[in-house]
């Protein structure tokens, strides 16, 4: 089934939203209206984005009918700001574990993994006006059936139709993902689950020219990597290589 207004609305009951066909980024609507003043827990939900971002400055496309693209705008307390990203890479998770399908993972800091294949990715933007900050737009991609096949993905993305064997809803996987998202937003042990499903630590990285091995992340989502030579650096925001050199 489609992905209509008509079908959000009434799944998505008093939660303002707004719905495009096209667009160029939803990140950039949810910023906008956040800064009209919407509502916390307002939503931009893309069918398809022509100029969607991902994070590092790279483009994230998907064609109509394939993924699951949505922007929530979020008004955190300032501490919390950091925890904006783990909050939407662990709704995603727990809503691919909730679909049944494993193994399931967090690569550090924010993609969603299936067996190693990235499903969904996060990009989290903060939203100022002069010296302060008015919200978080958390956006979220989902690939839902795309084929990668004979694409430079194949071996780097998989989508949840892939993975599940049948067809899922993009409504009823909206109205889970939200879900998830209201069930982690304050729980306190949202930095420590997220914690326990990074597929990354323990393993050897490279990130931002740092080489190593990723020991632990602190409670900003920094990646703590034991060098070679023994001492400890902390990374912030980079990309674990050898992986996600291109946009998925
Ligand atoms: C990444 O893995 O690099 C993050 C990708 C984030 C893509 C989503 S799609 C909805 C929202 N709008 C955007 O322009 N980007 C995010």
């Amino acid at each position: 089934m489609d992905l209509t207004p008509e079908r959000i609305q009434t799944a998505l009951g008093g939660r303002p939203f707004k719905f495009y066909r096209q667009l160029g980024s939803s990140n950039d609507v949810a910023r906008d209206w956040a800064l009209d003043g919407a509502a916390t827990g307002a939503v931009v939900i893309a069918d398809e984005q022509v100029t969607g971002r991902g994070r590092l400055g790279r483009v994230w496309y998907a064609p109509p009918n394939t993924a699951l693209m949505l922007s929530v705008i979020l008004r955190p307390p300032r501490a919390r700001v950091p925890q904006t990203t783990m909050l939407g890479a662990l709704a995603i998770h727990q809503l691919a574990l909730g679909l049944g399908i494993e193994p399931v993972g967090i690569k550090w800091p924010n993609d969603v993994q299936i067996a190693g294949l990235k499903v969904s990715g996060v990009l989290s933007e903060a939203v100022w006006q002069g010296g302060d900050l008015k919200a978080v737009v958390l956006g979220m991609g989902v690939n839902v059936r795309i084929d990668f096949t004979g694409t430079p993905f194949e071996n780097k993305a998989i989508s949840l139709e892939t993975a599940l064997g049948r067809q899922i809803d993009r409504v009823d996987l909206l109205v889970a993902l939200l879900a998830q998202l209201e069930r982690w937003r304050d729980d306190p042990t949202l930095f420590a689950t997220w914690k326990r499903h990074l597929v990354t630590l323990g393993q050897r990285v490279t990130v931002n020219e740092v080489s190593g091995v990723a020991e632990a992340v602190d409670d900003e989502g920094g990646l703590l990597i034991r060098t070679d030579s023994g001492t400890l650096r902390r990374v912030l925001a980079g990309d674990v290589a050898p992986h996600n050199r291109e946009s998925q």
